[in-house]
């Protein structure tokens, strides 16, 4: 009896562990968080994780409308840090011009940021891409205006220009989530770090995919009209301005595609609001090159009309 039941603790001691209760100082895996994995394909993935951290997120669709709402929200301190710095620089006209700028910039970005809040609802995702990138470089403008004016005698800029960057950080994780939804999915255990056309990667047309290395064809074979240079081929435009005004207007209809074969073009390109659903697509970065090379010195010519290509009418 005593051996039996001795038999008996020994064998329940042996299968006890195993079958009910966890191994000593190993407990299960954690079940994959999907914002760290979504923050894998962000610039600084330890600072996206640190910025989700306050409000737990659940799938893709959470993580960017809670990214989306941290960047707006930041982007409202920012404005109100730079009205501070514009009250606040009385009697210098350069910091009163900057700052004046910059509350321009981020009343655009938190317009682009709404819209893309409003956008995304409807899963409308090229659109938000679109103007989260608008929202993006906004910001980085306004910070890197700042930074002209900034110098050792007052905090006052400085702290504004730190607020700015890290709006400028969460508007970029925004993005990067938005891009890999696009791309690869509302599953972010499939996202993968995002390749763009700065690695020489161009996306898989319509619907997502994986980017390709090369311009997809069917791209090209789509184009309503071509531009190159004249000893280069046969095309429709010598300019990328006349190939604009060749869209027609208010369109509702399709896109007009453009295609700009490799060449450098030294000339300054302007969308009117009338052209709509314009696609303007090129041979490759360092390939197809446009560029106005407008600058403040010039007469009549302030920051505001120097970019090369903008949606505006001078
Ligand atoms: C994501 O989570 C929200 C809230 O829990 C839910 O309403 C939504 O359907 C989920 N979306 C997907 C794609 O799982
Ligand atoms: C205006 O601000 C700039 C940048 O902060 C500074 O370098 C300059 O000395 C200021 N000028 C005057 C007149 O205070
Ligand atoms: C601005 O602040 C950063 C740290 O917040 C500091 O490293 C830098 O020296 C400051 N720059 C100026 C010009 O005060
Ligand atoms: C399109 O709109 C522009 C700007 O208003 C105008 O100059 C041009 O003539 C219009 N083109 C056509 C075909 O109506
Ligand atoms: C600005 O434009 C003028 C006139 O074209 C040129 O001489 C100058 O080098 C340009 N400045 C910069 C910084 O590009």
């Amino acid at each position: 009896m005593a051996f039996i039941s001795i038999l008996l603790t020994s064998l329940l001691i042996v299968i006890h562990p195993t079958s009910s209760a966890p191994w000593p100082n190993s407990p299960p895996p954690p079940p994959p968080n999907p914002a760290q994995q979504a923050c894998k394909v962000t610039k600084d993935p330890k600072k996206c994780e640190e910025s989700l951290k306050e409000s737990p997120t659940k799938n893709a669709t959470e993580i960017i409308q809670t990214a989306l709402d941290i960047s707006y929200s930041t982007n409202l301190i920012a404005q109100s840090m730079t009205q501070s710095l514009y009250e606040a620089s009385v009697g210098n006209l350069s910091v009163i011009t900057i700052t004046k700028n910059c509350l321009d910039y981020l009343e655009n970005s938190a317009y682009r940021l709404i819209s893309t809040i409003d956008a995304f609802e409807d899963r409308e995702i090229k659109n938000c891409r679109a103007w989260t990138s608008a929202a993006l470089t906004y910001q980085y403008d306004c910070w890197s205006e700042l930074q002209i004016v900034n110098n050792e005698d007052t905090d006052l800029i400085n702290d504004t220009m730190t607020f700015v960057d890290t709006l400028v950080g969460y508007t970029s994780n925004a993005l990067s989530f938005i891009m890999a939804f696009d791309v690869y999915g509302d599953q972010t255990a499939s996202w993968k770090p995002l390749k763009t056309e700065r690695d020489g990667f161009w996306e898989g047309g319509g619907g997502g995919g994986e980017p390709e290395l090369e311009i997809p064809l069917r791209l090209l074979a789509r184009s309503d009209v071509s531009v190159c240079k004249p000893d280069y081929d046969q095309c429709t435009y010598e300019t990328v301005q006349e190939a604009v005004n060749a869209a027609p207007n208010w369109s509702r209809g399709w896109r007009f595609v453009i295609y700009v074969m490799k060449g450098f073009y030294e000339e300054t390109v302007r969308v009117g609001i009338e052209k709509q659903h314009v696609v303007i697509i090129g041979d490759g970065m360092g390939r197809t090159i446009i560029a106005g090379s407008l600058n403040v010195s010039q007469p009549g010519v302030y920051t505001y009309n120097t970019p090369t290509l903008g949606e505006s009418s001078l």
